[in-house]
């Protein structure tokens, strides 16, 4: 052999076996994947610390808004009666009628105790009485009157003066359950705490029950006995308000009678315009205080007359040009004496609105000659109620107008002398309350049978009049009318125009 093939044949060159090669690879591929899952895990386990942590932070903030939540769910607990409080000192602000403040009054105090029920009783100290409103669902409200002297707590509590907290109504010898009896409510406590005036003397109470959760504790008595003081002072300033407003209106209702007496047959006459006056007004949905306007300015309407003589208002026949001047100067004296008084800002249009009855939509009115919407709404209002009532009244020149003569002189001044819309609403009126308002003030009893009306509307009964077909519950109607309406006329009465 020779010795470089020996050497070659005992010399083997190192080369890499293929096949051992194939046998290693598996091993470090199991390494490899052994480091790559161990990559992997201690990736995982970053992830899970990371997402742990993630967790923990989110726990952490939502424990933390929960308790935020709490938190201000607590401040709302507590200013819940400040906030209730404000709401009524505003309604003392805003409202002026004590059924009004009365009802704000009663609701916020239910919520700012959070109790079923909540009534303020108003003393009635001429009838030794104390009385309250209770809610009637859609039909409104109905009072509920309690001599002082019955056995209740309430009476008890005007009577002695000092707060009463029940915290359980069927253990307590101080509660009738006679009460529960008579109207079916289940009490369980009862918180009343007296009202007073400026003086100390007791005007009402105020009184809380079934408080929702437990019963009164000493915070709502607390709370309670601040409440009745703002409300005693509010009843007291509507009560005040209520008896000047009374006072104003009788002073009105006898200076506008003054002038209507002074000729028996146009006594009534203000009142009766005024009726129909408020009845169109609130058909026509006007708000409180343009029925206020109107209710003063219709009363006093005529009031100027006071400066036309009684040979010219009292003439049996027809005027002359110059006495219809004379008369027509009442308008402008209503506007001069009735701007003399002191009407508040918001009855400051009640002396224009008063004066402008004799004005015409086409301008041919008097005394300022106005056209249309120059013409105050309310002021149109009173001259279809005026003119209404003169045809409907017996008058020294003629008699009480038929009624469809009295129709068709309204509909031939629509639209040049009256106010279309307005005289829409009038007819719109159901039949019994425009005859109950024609038949008042004449001193005679208006007979029941005027309800008959009720179902029909004033033009419908104009209609019936003209002879229209009466339907099934229509039969009947028109003999009615006339027998009311002709009822003590003069003996020599003729249907004159
Ligand atoms: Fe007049």
């Amino acid at each position: 052999m020779e010795k470089g093939n020996l050497d070659k044949a005992s010399k083997p060159t190192l080369q890499p076996d293929p096949t051992i090669a194939k046998q290693k690879r598996p091993g470090k591929d199991l390494l490899d994947t052994i480091s790559s899952h161990e990559h992997s895990i201690a990736e995982s386990n970053d992830s899970l610390r990371k997402l742990e942590s993630d967790l923990n932070k989110k726990e952490v903030e939502l424990i933390e808004k929960e308790l935020k939540l709490l938190s201000m769910q607590q401040e709302l607990e507590n200013v819940r009666p400040l906030s209730g409080l404000y709401r009524v000192v505003k309604a003392m602000a805003t409202e002026r009628k004590l059924e009004s403040i009365l009802d704000v009054i009663t609701r916020e105090t239910s919520s700012m105790l959070q109790c079923d029920r909540c009534s303020v009783f108003v003393l009635d100290s001429a009838q030794g009485e104390l009385w309250t409103q209770m809610a009637q669902g859609l039909n409104g409200q109905h009072t509920i009157r309690l001599p002082l002297s019955c056995t209740s707590v309430v009476t008890l509590c005007a009577r002695s003066g000092n707060s009463i907290n029940i915290p359980d109504a069927y253990s307590d010898s101080r509660f009738d359950p006679e009460v529960d009896k008579s109207t079916g409510y289940q009490t369980k406590n009862i918180l009343c705490v007296p009202m007073h005036n400026r003086n100390g003397s007791v005007i009402g109470v105020f009184e809380v029950m079934n408080k929702e959760k437990g019963s009164f504790n000493a915070d709502d008595e607390e709370w309670l006995e601040a409440l009745a003081q703002v409300a005693a002072g509010l009843i007291e300033q509507a009560q005040a308000y209520a008896e000047i407003e009374h006072f104003v209106d009788k002073t009105v209702e006898t200076l506008a009678q003054t002038i209507d007496k002074r000729d028996p047959l146009t006594a009534g006459h203000s009142i009766r315009v005024t009726k129909y006056s408020l009845a169109i007004g609130e058909a026509m949905a006007v708000s409180e205080n343009e029925r206020d306007i109107l209710r003063y300015a219709a009363m006093m309407h005529d009031y100027g007359k006071i400066g036309v003589p009684e040979s010219i208002l009292w003439k049996n026949g027809r005027l002359t040009p110059e006495e219809y001047a004379c008369v027509q100067t009442h308008a402008k004296l209503t506007y001069e004496l009735l701007s003399n008084l002191p009407f508040t800002n918001r009855l400051a249009q009640v002396p224009f609105v008063a004066s402008c009855h004799h004005e015409k939509l086409d301008g041919t009115g008097y005394y300022r000659g106005l056209k249309g919407d120059e013409i105050p709404f309310l002021a149109r209002v009173i001259t279809v109620s005026d003119v209404f009532d003169a045809l409907t009244s017996v008058r020294h020149y003629r008699n009480r107008m038929n009624i469809v003569k009295v129709y068709e002189i309204m509909e031939s001044g629509r639209d040049n002398h009256f106010d279309p819309e307005v005289i829409d609403s009038f007819y719109r009126l159901p039949g019994s309350q425009v005859l109950q308002v024609m038949e008042s003030e004449r001193g005679m009893q208006i007979p029941d049978s005027v309800r008959n009306f009720d179902s029909i509307s004033w033009l419908r009964l104009v209609e019936l009049c003209q002879g229209a077909k009466a339907k099934r519950h229509e039969e009947g109607m028109k003999e009615l009318f006339y027998s009311i309406y002709n009822a003590n006329l003069p003996a020599d009465y003729q249907e004159l125009d």
